[in-house]
């Protein structure tokens, strides 16, 4: 089955007032106009959803959110739900990021609080929480470099996938997005070699495919994310197994995004 390869900027928290980040949205509409056969995502700060919404619209980028909560309305101060991201326009939204998930539940080196922390169990809640709001997910799973130097990748990646998505009918796993992200690639420049990122994304669909069954495995597209830029695309782009990328800091270079959006076949 020929999959629609999707490559989706992650702004994390960068480009967050409405001038930078209109510029930046209008820079990625222009630079990737005429480009087809893929699906544009780019996932703004939320304080900025509506101004990239605007620059956006009639165009083929399409609106994606960092996070959202589980719970749809209620006494959550701070927090974002499904349904409020659905009324402001946004279609995908990542879930699990390594950013939310772990790394950020230790103290950074700067830092002497932890904050985050995220579980499989609650990345479980925000992805059904996100499907039943008519959001898209886009699932992010990964290593840590001591999970992977300890010969735990594997087992690590296929338990994240099934935790993630645990309770989810098969018509609406059809269509999940996931990430492969390895932690120790995310921001540091260090790329997962291309075979190596073919193989783990293979095992996410494998993963699916037990189950799920093959047409679902068939169906549902793997990103690799962690230092994509426009010298490695193409090559990451080209793995059977990769159906896109991403992107976290090329995200905010319109030309470095947009080369890497045309890397797809
Ligand atoms: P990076 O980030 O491209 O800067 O490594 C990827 C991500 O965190 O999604």
């Amino acid at each position: 089955m020929a999959r629609t390869p999707i490559i989706a900027g992650n702004w994390k928290m960068n480009k967050g007032t409405a001038a930078a980040a209109s510029a930046l949205a209008q820079e990625v509409v222009t630079a990737i106009a005429g480009k087809s056969g893929v699906t544009v995502v780019v996932c703004p700060p939320y304080t900025v959803l509506h101004t990239v919404r605007e620059v956006v619209a009639g165009s083929s980028v399409v609106l994606g959110a960092q996070d959202a909560f589980w719970k749809a309305t209620g006494a959550y101060t701070s927090q974002i739900s499904g349904e409020m991201l659905k009324d402001a326009g946004v279609t995908y939204v990542i879930l699990g990021h390594s950013e939310t998930r772990g790394r950020f539940g230790v103290p950074e080196p700067e830092e002497t609080v932890k904050h985050y922390g995220e579980t499989d169990a609650t990345v479980n809640l925000k992805v059904k929480a996100a499907i039943a709001a008519g959001l898209e997910p886009i699932i992010c799973i990964g290593e840590t470099l001591d999970e992977r130097e300890g010969g735990k990748t594997d087992l690590v990646v296929s338990s994240q996938v099934a935790g993630a998505i645990t309770g989810v009918t098969s018509e609406k796993a059809l269509r999940l997005v996931f990430a492969y992200e390895p932690v120790w690639a995310i921001g540091t420049g260090k790329v997962c070699d291309a075979t190596e990122a073919n193989r783990v994304c293979g095992i996410v669909r494998q993963t699916i495919r037990s189950l799920y069954g093959v047409e679902v495995a068939d169906a549902v597209r793997v990103q690799y994310g962690g230092s994509m830029k426009p010298d490695n695309a193409a090559e990451l782009l080209s793995q059977p197994h990769i159906d896109g990328g991403l992107i976290g800091g090329a995200s905010l270079k319109s030309a470095d995004f947009a080369a890497i959006v045309h890397a797809t076949a």
